[in-house]
């Protein structure tokens, strides 16, 4: 019997079982119970054999920053195949029908993904938006450069969920600045403190929460954990501050841990720490991917962000999985918003939607790609300008995979 892509019918047990099968059981039932809580059962898109479930990709509905604005875009979640169905191209039905689903909806130009394996999503049209820096960095290599105003700031150590309300509206403020960010609500806000609640041997202590006050008002906060070991360690979850004495005060509490002999975090990669650190190798910073972007609807994604200077673009588009994106698309617009269009003028480059995906929330810039021989130039000077239009001053980062 021939596979069948639709709606998924079923229910969450039934959904446990195919992803602990699919990704080898990583979960605990805590962290189960947590992912239950934000599933958007009505977004599942499933395949099934003969009635048997055999993959699955799920959809979460975020409200993303992205350059100059927020949009509604599809987090792609969930995704699994039953080991004895692989590579027989059920992946691909899947992503096909979600992201044809996303398009006809019409409420969602992009969707996003957090990947399991780098590999795996280019193919269908995503494109690297983020990267994050992991650092480790020994307590003996803590010192910082000497920053204004952070002994005026009070770290404080409290209960996470009694914290929890106001934490999250100082995050939630924080992420409309900062690309990448998708808005936390209630659920979410669960989400994020709820594995791991109680101690777990393999994952070290609950999770902890420090604020920042000044004068008594919240400026930052830090969820963390401990975990004693040989070389135990402080693993920070999230920090955000409103600036930067906050943040400097919150991580020198984090960088100097009793007992333990180093900090864990993964961090953005333009997050001040990087600079403050009196010993720049000390952290050991690793690159690694984060956000994955797919421009769904190329005129309506690219007329939802703004620009960093005014522009005026002919884009001639490939698109070898959505063939509604291929054509040319012009872009006008600039710091006060944008338009992007169908166009019959020449085309000034040719970019593959991987590339825009990849450079949609400002992260790398268009010229590198060009380097890298994967965007066309047929105006003098166009890929230059287009590269600038499209940068951004803060990198995009996301602080909650998905
Ligand atoms: C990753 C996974 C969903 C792929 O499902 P699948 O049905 O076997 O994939 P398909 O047969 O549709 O493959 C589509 C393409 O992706 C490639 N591909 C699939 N999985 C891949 C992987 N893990 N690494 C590299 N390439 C991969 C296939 O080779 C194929 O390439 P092609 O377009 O050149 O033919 C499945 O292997 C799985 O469930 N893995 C464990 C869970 C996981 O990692 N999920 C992803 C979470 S982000």
């Amino acid at each position: 019997m021939a596979i069948e892509i639709g709606q998924f019918k079923g229910g969450w047990d039934e959904l446990v079982e195919l992803l602990d099968l699919a990704f080898a059981a990583p979960w605990t039932e805590t962290q189960l119970e947590a992912e239950r809580r934000v599933w958007e059962a009505d977004r599942s898109t499933v395949a099934t054999d003969d009635g048997q479930l055999v993959g699955h990709t799920g959809t979460f509905s975020f409200r993303m920053t992205v350059p100059g604005a927020q949009v509604p875009v599809g987090g792609v979640t969930m995704v699994g195949v039953r080991p004895t169905h692989r590579r027989r191209g059920i992946l691909r039905d899947l992503m096909r029908a979600q992201l044809t689903e996303i398009h006809e909806a019409g409420t969602e130009p992009l969707a996003a993904l957090t990947a399991s394996e780098a590999v795996i999503y280019g193919r269908f049209g995503y494109g690297l938006a983020a990267d994050y820096q992991a650092i480790v960095v020994p307590k003996v290599s803590r010192a910082l450069r000497s920053v204004a105003g952070i002994d005026d700031v009070r770290i404080r150590y409290v209960d996470v969920r009694e914290a929890l309300a106001g934490c999250a509206a100082l995050r939630n403020r924080l992420a409309e600045e900062r690309p990448g960010m998708f808005q936390h609500d209630d659920r979410w806000n669960e989400h994020i403190i709820s594995d791991n609640v109680t101690s777990d041997p393999a994952n070290g202590s609950k999770r902890r929460c420090v604020l920042a006050e000044r004068d008594g008002e919240l400026t930052g906060f830090a969820h963390y954990r401990t975990k004693r070991a040989e070389k135990g360690y402080v693993q920070v979850d999230r920090v955000h501050a409103v600036d930067i004495a906050s943040h400097a005060a919150l991580w020198r509490y984090l960088l100097e841990p009793d007992l333990l002999s180093e900090t864990r975090s993964e961090i953005a990669s333009d997050d001040p720490l990087l600079d403050l650190l009196l010993d720049p190798r000390a952290p050991s910073p690793i690159t690694r991917d984060g956000l994955w972007v797919r421009t769904v609807d190329v005129g309506r994604a690219l007329a939802a962000r703004t620009y960093a200077r005014d522009i005026d673009v002919v884009l001639d588009v490939t698109d070898g999985f959505l063939p509604w994106n291929v054509g040319k698309w012009q872009l006008s617009g600039g710091p006060d918003g944008a338009t992007c269009e169908p166009t019959t003028r020449e085309a000034d480059l040719t970019v593959d939607v991987r590339e825009l995906g990849a450079v949609y929330l400002g992260r790398p810039s268009l010229a590198r790609l060009g380097r890298a021989g994967l965007v066309e130039e047929h105006t003098a000077g166009a890929l230059a300008a287009t590269s600038q239009a499209f940068s951004t001053s803060r990198l995009p980062f996301l602080d909650t995979g998905f």
